[in-house]
């Protein structure tokens, strides 16, 4: 694929702007950094490993030596990290807030906020961000870019265990953040297209490395070659800094949402009374989440 003729048809220059990246250190959050510093952007990675993500800019900055990018260190499983990154945000003036982080097959426990730590990195904590910054964002000209899922289809919520917590499976889990992170976010934001919902389709990165070592052997080459890369991937979260999405449209690649360059779709996966109680859960979860004091 030819990646400079698709950046010059569906993007601009994004110099001064500054754009925060959550998972910058990870396979699509790489790539997703490299685009964005090609595009002239300014970054701030929000990462939880300090040194691979200051590798990850000294590898940049040898491409594009007059990039300017920070970091700051937040591991999502952590809310008073998250609720110190968040006021560190709102002071670097941020324009573009891309919510990439995720885990998925990772042992399971529960956060010290008492949410499943699968639930809290991939939902809670993303949320959080997007509703601590949107304000700024949106006085901005900007957009939040929540990075989302094909997996919150097979994960309808429950409300008697809203983070899955009796589920075995994390697929499911994973799933059901990914349906809390989407539906929490088209209610609040309601059809302002200061957001945005994307799903990079599928690609092999450490997220979708999951399996038994020998199983993994055999199918890592494959998956490669049937799936597309990282860095095709990461074409969808570019598109949806510079497009919005109204309530219930998201982008991703355009083959069934698995292969391709990034298309906007409307998306019917959750009836409105599902949604709506989506949204008043999430209410209180970020009630609870900004009541409570920063401990450290
Ligand atoms: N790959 C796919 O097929 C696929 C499909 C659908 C959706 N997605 C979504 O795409 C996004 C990027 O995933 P990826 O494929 O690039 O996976 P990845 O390579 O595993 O990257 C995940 C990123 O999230 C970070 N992360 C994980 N737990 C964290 C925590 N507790 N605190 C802070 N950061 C944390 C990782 O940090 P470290 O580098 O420190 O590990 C890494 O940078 C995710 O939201 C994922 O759900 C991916």
């Amino acid at each position: 694929m030819n990646y400079n003729k698709w950046l010059c048809k569906n993007t601009h220059s994004l110099k001064g702007k500054t754009v925060a990246v959550s998972g910058a250190t990870g396979g699509i959050g790489k790539n997703l950094c490299d685009f964005l510093s090609m595009l002239g952007a300014n970054l701030v990675c929000l990462d939880r490993n300090f040194q691979k993500s200051n590798k990850m800019i000294a590898d940049l900055k040898v491409k594009y030596p007059n990039l300017s990018a920070t970091h700051i260190t937040v591991d999502l499983e952590d809310i008073d990290a998250v609720k110190k990154a968040a006021t560190q945000l709102k002071e670097l003036k941020i324009d573009y807030l891309i919510l990439n982080a995720g885990a998925y097959k990772i042992p399971r426990h529960k956060c010290d906020s008492g949410y499943d730590n699968v639930f809290q990195i991939n939902y809670v904590s993303p949320y959080y961000l997007a509703r601590e910054l949107y304000p700024k964002i949106k006085s901005r000209g900007g957009r939040v870019v929540a990075v989302s899922s094909i997996a919150h289809n097979y994960s309808k919520i429950d409300t008697n265990d809203i983070e899955f917590s009796n589920v075995v499976a994390s697929s499911k889990v994973y799933g059901n953040a990914k349906r809390f992170l989407t539906f929490s976010l088209y209610g609040f934001f309601k059809n302002d297209e200061t957001l945005s919902v994307v799903h990079p389709g599928i690609t092999l990165t450490n997220i979708t490395a999951h399996y038994p070592k020998f199983i993994f052997a055999i199918i890592k080459h494959p998956m490669k070659i049937i799936f597309m890369s990282p860095r095709k991937a990461a074409l969808c979260i570019i598109y949806g800094i510079f497009n919005g999405a109204k309530t219930n449209e998201w982008i991703g690649p355009r083959l069934f949402n698995i292969w391709g360059i990034p298309k906007k779709r409307r998306l019917n996966s959750c009836d409105p009374c599902e949604a709506k109680q989506i949204c008043e859960i999430s209410d209180k979860i970020y009630n609870d989440i900004t009541k409570e004091t920063v401990t450290n």
